[in-house]
């Protein structure tokens, strides 16, 4: 009985739903959901041609589950593979997946599914956003960072030679399946990353997902499936709720990019090498929290609290800069989109789980952060 009732509780899926009127949709969490994607898609009234695109790792793991699904519950699917890789979110293969949809004839009600990371999510959501001027798309995310962040929001691009994510649309999906058995497979690496961006919710929002955080590190990492999927949902809920009261970022969407500013120069002038993103926003979010103790109350016991659970999540909260990479940061810095007349901003945390948005930082307060995390 008991081992019955544990198992049920193991298996269960959360949902979250994404209350944006006619294109409100459900973020489905749990244990094999690649499986129900085909009955899952049936209930949307779709076409029956789509097209699953994943990457050259991801396809190998999960393509054909995800294929035979969508077969069996009558839909007509094509694999597209991409190369796995900040590479493939480029204008030529946004072409060659478009050759491919006409190929397979996909039409109006047809559908892709993205199987994922966030590479894949955003690639094929701009490629649903643009063909045929709008096509309906399924996210099924395969990385710990697609999971909570990319693949909810409707934020859709690629990148040019001259910056990430600089053409892109916002199309929001009709169904998320966040299957957390995909994160079995996923490298050590990219899962410590991901929990950079978990972290990052109970900052901004939720002082309760924090302290769970605090407690339960040991088990996420062992990546315990039902604790995995209690802080998935609870970081689905925070970024729907976010999406929600500002779908294209005029205001409060702005501080889901708390230590974005620092990270994402820190991405920058390592030229996207060095640094996997949660890496980056890691040492972000040790200087974001460090510039708020100076400049915006935040009690220094949460600066520390902070600082220890990240370095607990076995990210990096230290980088060793010289004088000119320093100044090549702040050039960095200037360059993002964050910044407006010039002036750099900030997400700056008042305690953890609040935080403001567009708060002026002076390049000293920015200077002295970059002191502290050296
Ligand atoms: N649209 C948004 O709102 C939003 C938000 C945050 C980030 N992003 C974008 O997301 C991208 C980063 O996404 P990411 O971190 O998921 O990287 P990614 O998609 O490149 O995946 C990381 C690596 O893991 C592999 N992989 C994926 N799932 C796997 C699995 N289950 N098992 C084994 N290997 C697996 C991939 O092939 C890849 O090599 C960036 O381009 C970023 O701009 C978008
Ligand atoms: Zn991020």
């Amino acid at each position: 009985m008991r081992r019955l009732a544990s198992k049920r509780i193991l298996n269960r899926v959360r949902s979250v739903n994404v209350p944006l009127g006619n294109r409100r949709y459900e973020i489905a969490i749990g244990p094999k959901l690649i499986q129900e994607l085909g009955p899952r898609c049936q209930k949307l009234s779709l076409g029956r041609r789509c097209a699953v695109i994943s990457d050259t790792n991801v396809a190998p793991l999960f393509a054909s589950a995800a294929q035979r699904s969508l077969a069996k519950a009558g839909f007509d699917p094509v694999l597209i593979t991409v190369p796995a890789g900040e590479t493939a979110k480029a204008l030529r293969v946004v072409e060659r997946c478009y050759e491919e949809l006409a190929k397979h004839r996909l039409e109006r009600k047809s559908f892709i599914v993205a199987l994922g990371g966030g590479v894949v999510g955003d690639l094929a959501g701009f490629v649903a956003a643009t063909y045929l001027r709008g096509i309906p798309f399924v996210q099924v995310p395969t990385t710990l960072l697609a999971h909570v962040d990319s693949s909810v929001g409707g934020k859709v691009g690629v990148n040019l030679k001259a910056g990430k994510n600089l053409v892109g649309a916002f199309h929001q999906p009709k169904l998320v399946l966040c299957d957390i058995q995909t994160l079995k497979t996923l490298p050590e690496r990219e899962f410590r990353s991901g929990l950079a961006e978990v972290i990052k919710y109970g900052i901004i929002y939720d002082a309760e997902l924090f302290m769970l955080l605090e407690r339960n590190l040991p088990k996420l990492l062992k990546r315990n499936p039902g604790t995995l999927s209690e802080v998935i949902a609870r970081c689905c809920e925070i970024k729907a709720d976010v999406v929600v009261q500002d779908e294209k970022e005029g205001g409060l969407r702005a501080i889901l990019n708390f230590g974005h500013t620092v990270g994402h120069g820190l991405e920058a002038i390592s030229r996207y090498g060095k640094y996997l993103h949660g890496e980056a926003i890691s040492i972000g979010q040790v200087a974001a929290a460090e510039i708020s103790a100076r400049q915006n109350g935040l009690p220094s016991d949460d600066v520390r609290r902070i600082r220890s659970l990240f370095e607990k999540a076995g990210l990096p909260t230290q980088v060793k800069l010289t004088a000119s990479e320093r100044r090549q940061l702040f050039d960095a810095m200037r360059l993002d989109k964050k910044v407006s007349a010039g002036e750099i901003q900030f997400v700056l945390a008042e305690r953890i789980g609040k935080v403001v948005w567009g708060k002026r930082v002076e390049q000293t307060a920015i200077q002295m952060a970059l002191d502290a995390v050296q």
